[in-house]
């Protein structure tokens, strides 16, 4: 297994997209832990790296889905105005850190 990523970079940018395997991954920083789910929104696969990361919640750039990084469930669905769009949850990975260094298990 090859270590993704640096917890000294993560605390700084509190999200970093990294690639695991070919797949897009996003990593989150969050009250002292690190979180990753897929890249790609459960909507319409648009990169969640280019949203936005506020207290733990993840809002997709492109119809606004609200996804929890700890558990991927979706907070909001996709919406464009007042309709809304059903959105699965999203998908998780398990993350083992080691001293500085990031694990990703896809
Ligand atoms: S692609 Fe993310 S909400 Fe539509």
């Amino acid at each position: 297994m090859e270590a993704v990523a640096k917890i000294s970079q993560l605390k700084e940018q509190l999200k970093v997209r990294v690639e695991v395997g070919g797949e897009p991954v996003l990593l989150t920083y969050l009250d002292g832990e690190v979180y990753a789910m897929s890249d790609r929104c459960p909507h319409l696969r648009a990169s969640l790296h280019k949203g936005t990361f506020q207290d733990g919640l993840v809002t997709c750039p492109k119809h606004n889905a609200v996804i929890d990084v700890k558990n991927g469930n979706i907070i909001e669905k996709a919406h464009f105005g007042p309709i809304k769009m059903p959105t699965k949850k999203a998908k998780i990975y398990q993350v083992e850190v080691k001293g500085d260094e990031i694990f990703v298990t896809l």
